[in-house]
């Protein structure tokens, strides 16, 4: 298989831009510049790249959503801030691929007409917004970046901006907000950051994965990249894996690839003794799966057809041993904590959930609660200014439609039959394949 992102992650300071250069790399840059910017756009929309943030939008039809050029400015921002729970992908494109990124940020630049890109890196990334700095200043002294990049006319300034760790600030809207050093809350929409979007000018919002895909589609053409994977979704895909299985890492495989294939053949199976008890898909806020629904493709379309979605591809695998009222716990107070508070479903639902799920993990739910829970779920869903809302109600109902026998049995036993116990510690040799 053609491997995109994890291509140079086993060479020795494969970071590095002589590496990069050394296969080939910027090619694609030289090549895309030598072409329309319709004629970019195009190849990348016949590629089927779908968008790797959570929501799956093709990438090539974002752009084409930019609102016409006036001549001022135009922004590409591109989404570092990785904070979803079970995601660790973006972090090891910028540390190991660094230009990988940065060549697609000119290429995207270029389609658009933006000369200025943004890179939003979630503030605990040190070592990866370093590499990427070390990156840019690389690049810009090779002409791969700065102005009129190999005697094109096209000038492009790439900027690095630390977020705090928030993980409201990787939706696009806040994200726009927080570099504009506001406070991280959504803006109402429409209208879209297409039309107006980072000081108010047309933006495009993409993700870390997302950009790093474009050099390949135009260095060898949007249909081998629809090849690669399944109709309608191309390429391949950096899959996080995490959990009770033997070798938990990053898998660089087909989109499309099945589920079952990415636990027990890639990630190694299980762990020990216990068999698989769940899996959430892609990410903490996509519904979770039971055993009976792993033959599902992990694509957009595949894991919408059976109620999930694929997000950003961070699978969770949960063995028997594991309590579903605990590891819920865990995710409503994630989700209560991050809430930054704007839309009152969300500031007072996700707390209220979170309250509700403890008091049943505690052995101190009462009747009714269940269906309490339930309730403020569904009443947050949809009714909030961004998907951070629904982020917290989706996995509440999820788990509650798949092993509501378990919230039954703590509400009437008062008793959790899985005890707490101590992660194993993961033995691999290196986090991706
Ligand atoms: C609460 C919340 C958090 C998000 N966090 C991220 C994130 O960390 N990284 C990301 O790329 N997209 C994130 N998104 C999705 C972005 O809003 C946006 O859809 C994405 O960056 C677009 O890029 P794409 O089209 O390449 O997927 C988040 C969305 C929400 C609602």
């Amino acid at each position: 298989m053609d491997r995109i992102f994890t291509r140079d992650w086993d060479k020795p300071q494969g970071h590095l831009l002589s590496v990069y250069e050394e296969a080939g790399g910027y090619g694609a840059l030289k090549k895309a510049l030598s072409m329309t910017r319709e004629a970019v756009m195009g190849e990348v929309k016949a590629g089927n790249l779908r968008g790797r943030g959570g929501a799956g939008f093709p990438a090539g039809v974002k752009w084409g959503f930019m609102a016409k050029d006036d001549g001022g400015p135009r922004y590409l921002c591109i989404n570092a801030d990785e904070g979803e729970p079970g995601t660790f992908k973006d972090r090891y494109i910028m540390e190991r691929s660094p230009h990988l990124m940065l060549e697609g940020a000119a290429i995207t630049s270029f389609a658009i007409n933006a000369h200025a890109c943004y890179i939003y890196i979630r503030g605990e990334f040190y070592s990866a917004a370093r590499r990427v700095r070390e990156a840019i200043d690389e690049a810009v002294k090779a002409g791969h970046l700065g102005k009129n990049i190999h005697g094109s006319g096209f000038d492009l300034d790439i900027h690095v901006h630390m977020g705090a760790g928030a993980y409201v600030c990787g939706e696009e809207s806040a994200l726009i907000e927080s570099i504009e050093g506001k406070p991280g809350k959504p803006r109402s929409r429409p209208p879209f950051p297409a039309a107006v979007g980072l000081f108010n000018r047309p933006t495009i919002v993409n993700n870390v994965e997302t950009i790093a895909a474009v050099p390949s589609i135009i260095e060898r053409g949007g249909a081998w990249y629809a090849a690669l994977g399944t109709p309608g979704n191309g390429g391949t895909k950096l899959y996080c894996v995490s959990g009770h299985v033997k070798k938990p890492g990053i898998f660089e495989l087909p989109m499309g690839t099945p589920l079952r294939e990415i636990i027990f053949t890639h990630a190694g199976g299980m762990r020990g003794a216990a068999p698989l008890k769940a899996v959430i898909p892609g990410g903490s806020s996509t519904p979770v799966l039971t055993p009976q629904e792993i033959d599902v493709k992990m694509d957009f379309d595949g894991l919408k057809a059976v109620g999930s979605m694929l997000g950003s591809a961070a699978t969770v695998v949960f063995d028997d041993t594991a309590c579903m009222v605990r590891s819920l716990a865990r995710l409503a107070h994630f989700y209560a904590h991050e809430s930054c508070g704007q839309c009152t479903p969300c500031r007072e639902g996700t707390h209220w959930m979170a309250k509700i799920v403890d008091r049943i993990e505690s052995g101190k739910g009462r009747a009714g609660d269940i269906d309490l829970l339930d309730d403020v779920a569904s009443s947050i869903m949809g009714n909030t200014i961004c998907p951070l809302g629904d982020a917290a109600a989706m996995p509440v109902s999820g788990f509650l439609k798949k092993f509501r026998v378990e919230f039954e049995e703590h509400v009437t036993t008062g008793r959790c039959r899985f005890p707490p116990q101590a992660l194993a510690p993961v033995k691999t040799d290196r986090a991706w394949v």
